[in-house]
């Protein structure tokens, strides 16, 4: 499906001031970026509007700060220091969003000129998405750009706010998210084979009915297996569940049985007496889970029946670990998967979030074809609902 929004290719940039709306979202640890994706993620949209003689205006939160004023914790001066290091390109930095000093710092960009704004969530009317901080914001350019694909889905300001006042063009990185998170669904190269982990069933219902509708087999793991086996009749230990939630799987279950959907749900799991660094896991069967025991990870043989499936993919969807993979007791069932995806030859698209996570920690995000940088975004794509930063675009 092709994009139906204008890209910054359709924009006139030369020497005109492009606010730009960036997801510097990032992880920090003592002031340090410590996972730079998104910030590399940028970079083809700003080399290219700096290339133009564009002068360059970068906003974007990081972290949930109150909304009060500064805090120090949640500046976005470390992603623009790592902008700068990664791109050797001089980045200007202000310590303001809405002010006196950010308007100051604008007007003295010169073409090609890059500046960060400080965090646009320092002020409450940020997520409250008020005209007035989208007015102060818009009077900083003369066109907005939108490449935050992570907060795409937010009705925010700074991600919806300026398309009111100033033409808007999606970035590259916005482009081609959309555009591969919806062709897969469209037109996926056939069988199609879904992977959907996590721990809950009611945080991807949608999710987990849209692939339904387009997958050929869908492979549950995680915390959410157990939802599916109670509507199964198993018992499940002291394994976490929605018992709220057991009608609604049976339910999917039942249509997938009706589509012709295989469903692959774990045959084993490695279980414990309790969830913790030190536990112990031990391999029973899913129907044989003791009631003092609750599921950590997808057992030997699970691992083998997935990786099966994988290896005769030729479309992949990958969202939510298998298990508890931060442990590393825990995480043989999440890495046979991800090597499973990285040794085919299909095309794999990774849904964001802690598969992500769980793909870097082994060192295989380069084997993927698309690893996306939104976590719930790129699910509210997947479940077909539209983007409010996306609809908000100039239409192509
Ligand atoms: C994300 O990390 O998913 C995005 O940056 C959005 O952040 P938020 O959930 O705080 O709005």
């Amino acid at each position: 499906m092709a994009f139906t929004k204008k890209t910054v290719r359709d924009a006139d940039v030369a020497g005109k001031r492009v606010l730009m709306r960036v997801d510097f979202n990032v992880p920090l640890k003592d002031g340090v970026v410590t996972d730079d994706t998104r910030v590399r993620a940028a970079i083809p949209t700003i080399e290219y509007l700096k290339d133009k003689g564009a002068k360059i205006i970068l906003m974007s939160h990081l972290g949930r700060p109150k909304g009060d004023g500064p805090e120090p914790q949640f500046s976005l001066k470390p992603a623009a220091d790592k902008l700068a290091e990664l791109t050797g390109y001089d980045v200007k930095f202000v310590d303001d969003t809405y002010g006196e000093k950010a308007k100051a710092a604008v007007d003295a960009l010169q073409d090609g000129e890059i500046l960060v704004l400080e965090n646009v969530r320092f002020d409450k009317r940020e997520k409250k998405n008020d005209p007035e901080i989208a007015k102060t914001l818009a009077s900083y350019g003369d066109v907005f750009v939108l490449d935050a694909f992570g907060t795409a889905h937010r009705a925010q300001g700074s991600v919806v706010g300026p398309a009111a006042y100033l033409p808007a063009y999606a970035g590259f990185l916005l482009e081609k998210e959309v555009d591969t998170l919806t062709s897969i669904f469209a037109e996926p190269e056939r069988p199609f084979v879904a992977i959907v982990g996590g721990s809950k069933v009611s945080s991807k219902i949608g999710v987990l009915d849209h692939l339904i509708d387009s997958a050929d087999t869908l492979i549950i793991g995680g915390g959410m297996a157990y939802t599916f086996f109670l509507a199964k009749g198993y018992t499940v230990g002291t394994s976490l569940k929605e018992e709220d939630w057991v009608e609604r799987a049976g339910e999917m279950l039942k249509k997938a049985e009706e589509k012709g959907v295989k469903i692959l749900l774990p045959i084993d799991n490695v279980v414990a007496d309790h969830f913790g660094e030190d536990a112990e896991g031990e391999i029973v069967d899913s129907d044989k889970i003791p009631d003092d025991r609750m599921g950590m990870d997808i057992g030997p043989k699970t691992r083998e029946l997935y990786a099966d499936a994988i290896k005769a993919a030729k479309t992949v969807f990958w969202n939510g670990p298998m298990g508890v993979f931060e442990m590393d007791q825990f995480a043989a069932g999440t890495e046979a998967v991800a090597r499973a995806v990285a040794d085919s030859d299909c095309t794999s698209i990774i849904g964001g979030g802690d598969s992500v996570a769980a793909i870097n920690k082994f060192g295989l995000a380069d084997k993927m074809s698309w690893i996306s940088t939104g976590g719930g975004a790129s699910m509210e794509l997947v479940e077909g609902k539209a983007l409010p930063g996306v609809e908000a675009l100039l239409d192509a």
